[in-house]
């Protein structure tokens, strides 16, 4: 049997049974590309994507009896409670110091198993003994009913990949997502790694989405509106030829995981809320190769580029001091 070809395109007019196939195999049509070049296959284009698809999702995990728990965790629904300041106090601010060290540590130690034939189901297993080993609790863990302790979001996953029976393979990349609920209040960080060796054009948007969040970051000024930060990362991306995604933003987080704060990662003239020392936020731009355009699978959660593109995310949970940022998300 031949292969389908993936890098040749068939041409617009084929060739008849019994002449020579269009790919240059020296075959007979027939015996060739002939099956291939359907309608059905043509319309499918000449390569044919082998997209990220669901796998198995084992059963949810425990968390020791004996390790906080926030107020969701049972329900699946955080609690109504008033609106808390987005201007943490001093002793909130202290307890996310070591809430965001710890959700960095826990993203080191689970980023060191990442290899090819790894399942995403394994380094979700890898992290969740993290989390419990510093007396935290995994945020994600039944957050609006996530099922998993961590998001694993490979290729064309934007966020919130849950981690399933798919083995990382060779030429992958893949965004570990770890927040920690610890001492009463979250701490939230991601990374993109590459998985073995991987083509020039994912590591240049591994590279850039790395800088996208530095810039972001970089524009983190007390006195300035929000939407600086959104028009840094968006300036570095299209420069870069690269897509925002809009869907997702950054967000304040604290004793809550998610406040109402909101961090748009491109330019939005209406993010005018004012920078004060003592906030807590997150910025975590994801960026593509393609479009901007994003849309959730069945299960509710798996949010993808809508064109295919990969993607790309880095994650920090920052302080905005009198000077600029302090990131607290570091080992
Ligand atoms: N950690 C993600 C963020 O950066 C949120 C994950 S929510 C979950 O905001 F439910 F998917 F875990
Ligand atoms: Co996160
Ligand atoms: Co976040």
């Amino acid at each position: 049997m031949t292969e389908v070809s993936t890098g040749r395109v068939a041409p617009a007019v084929l060739p008849k049974p019994n002449e020579p196939c269009w790919c240059g195999s020296g075959t007979k049509y027939k015996k060739c590309h002939r099956g291939a070049d359907t309608v059905e296959a043509r319309k499918r284009g000449p390569e044919v994507r082998r997209g990220i698809r669901p796998g198995v999702i084992s059963p949810v995990r425990s968390v020791p009896a004996n390790i906080p728990r926030p107020d969701y965790a049972t329900s699946g629904r955080p609690a109504r409670s008033p609106v808390l300041p987005e201007v943490k106090s001093p002793d909130v601010i202290d307890r996310m110091r070591r809430a965001c060290k710890a959700a960095a540590e826990v993203l080191q130690a689970t980023a060191a198993h990442i290899r090819p034939g790894i399942t995403t189901e394994e380094l979700d297993a890898i992290a969740h003994e993290e989390y419990i080993r510093r007396g935290g609790y995994p945020s994600p863990l039944n957050y609006h009913g996530f099922p998993k302790s961590i998001c694993t979001s490979v290729n064309e996953v934007i966020c919130h990949g849950i981690p399933d029976s798919r083995a990382l393979e060779d030429g992958d990349i893949v965004n570990l997502d770890i927040t920690i609920f610890l001492d009463g209040v979250h701490g939230d960080t991601s990374a993109t790694y590459l998985v073995g060796t991987v083509e020039p054009d994912s590591e240049r948007l591994v590279r850039v989405t790395r800088e996208c969040l530095d810039l972001g970051i970089a524009a983190v000024k007390p006195g300035r509106p929000i939407s600086d930060i959104g028009k840094a990362i968006e300036a570095h991306a299209t420069q870069n030829g690269m897509g925002v995604v809009r869907a997702y933003c950054g967000h304040g987080i604290g004793e809550r995981f998610h406040s109402s704060l909101q961090i748009p990662h491109h330019y939005d003239p209406e993010a005018k809320t004012i920078m004060q020392p003592g906030m807590t936020f997150t910025i975590e731009p994801m960026i593509t190769l393609g479009h901007w355009h994003s849309r959730v699978w069945d299960d509710g959660w798996t949010a993808v580029t809508a064109d295919g593109s990969r993607t790309a995310q880095f994650e920090h949970t920052l302080l905005v001091t009198d000077e600029g940022a302090e990131i607290l998300t570091v080992a």
